[in-house]
């Protein structure tokens, strides 16, 4: 083991948390079964569950499945809900219209999504009592973070910007997930109209969040192989959080065009896109990508509208296994990603991060 003081600061925050290796399994929803949360516990990382979209059967049922499986290390997630959105017709019937060009004809009713309830969906985060429950895109009610410590579960909050970090160790996080502009999926902005006028890179994000607040950073974003963990613990993380390097491995069971994709996607073909859900995530830039973005392409409808709307298609293009329609969110350092074990993925980055910071 290296003595490096960026290695044993690693060491000791998994330590607190009663994981081994300094490797957090990105919370991906709708893209973390139970099978890759428990190959990577069971590596020595901290497994995850993006848990926006399910009820809380759902959460309970997915965290006793990892605990069957694995020594049981999990964080549980869920997105801030946003303020419920203002409707326009006229913007969702000419997203319907552009829709007709790339799966089946649209209802007007699909933009009538209803999310799950985000009270109760907290509720049995409680009762599944993991080890860290973390959030993205705001911050936990008090109350809530007064039950999250009253029952020992450490609050992860992301952040994407050094204000968005003090925020939330002000509202009392007991680690800042640094999220850089690299990253897969969804921006965690706080705010959602100002995510695109906010991209910071992790190489600028992680220092400043580092040297702004005084608990522990995570740090997120484009981290794919040993060199990018290295850098990110020099940089003053305590751990990674990785989403796209895990989504080619076999436990992950996504589209196998989508992680065919992922393993042939240079940094400049991915990009932001409002499109698939309302909210802006970075996502492969696939046909329905680039022509959604063009300028010629209305509005996209505000989340969770726009997820319904678009939900026909995405389930379309995940039967037919069609790259050019799924929702194929990738982070700037996909080519990196390779199809292997998740349990070898976290050794062998943890492994090349060790040889490096000797
Ligand atoms: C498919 C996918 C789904 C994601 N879903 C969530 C989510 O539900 N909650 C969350 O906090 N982050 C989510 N993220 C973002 C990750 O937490 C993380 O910031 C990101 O994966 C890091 O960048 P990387 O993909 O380049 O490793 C998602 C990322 C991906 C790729």
């Amino acid at each position: 083991m290296s003595n490096h003081p960026a290695i044993a600061r690693a060491v000791a925050f998994c330590e607190s948390l009663n994981f081994r290796i300094p490797i957090l399994m990105a919370p991906m929803a709708s893209a973390c079964p139970a099978s890759l949360a428990i190959a990577v516990a069971n590596a020595g990382g901290l497994g995850g569950c993006g848990a926006v979209l399910m009820q809380p059967d759902a959460i309970r049922a997915w965290a006793s499945d990892v605990r069957a499986g694995s020594n049981g290390g999990f964080q549980l997630n869920l997105w801030i809900p946003d303020p419920t959105p203002k409707r326009d017709m006229a913007t969702e019937d000419a997203v319907r219209r552009f829709l007709r060009n790339w799966g089946p004809e649209v209802a007007r009713e699909a933009g009538d999504t209803k999310l799950p309830d985000f009270a109760a969906q907290c509720e049995s985060m409680l009762e599944a009592g993991p080890a860290v429950i973390s959030s993205i895109m705001g911050l936990y009610p008090d109350h809530f973070v007064k039950q999250m410590k009253a029952s020992g579960i450490k609050w992860f909050a992301t952040a994407t910007t050094v204000s968005e970090a003090k925020t939330a160790e002000d509202a009392g996080a007991d680690v800042i997930i640094a999220q850089g502009m690299e990253a897969g999926g969804h921006r965690g902005a706080f705010d959602a109209t100002k995510a695109e006028a906010c991209l910071v890179g992790l190489f600028s994000l992680l220092p400043a969040v580092a040297d702004a607040v005084k608990v522990p950073v995570v740090a997120a974003g484009g981290i794919g192989d040993g060199r990018g963990v290295a850098a990110a613990l020099l940089l003053g993380a305590s751990a990674v959080q990785i989403g796209t390097a895990f989504l080619r491995c076999p436990e992950a069971k996504v589209p196998s065009a989508w992680a065919d994709a992922i393993g042939r996607t240079l940094p400049e073909e991915t990009m932001i896109t409002r499109w698939f859900s309302g909210r802006p995530g970075r996502s492969i830039v696939t046909a329905y990508v680039r022509a959604s973005s063009d300028p010629s392409a209305p509005a996209p409808a505000p989340y969770p509208v726009q997820r319904g709307l678009t939900q026909a298609m995405r389930d379309t293009a995940i039967k037919a296994n069609d790259i050019e329609r799924i929702q194929a969110w990738a982070g700037q350092s996909a080519r990196m990603s390779k199809s292997e074990p998740a349990g070898d993925v976290v050794r062998r980055l943890w492994d090349e991060a060790q040889a490096l910071l000797r």
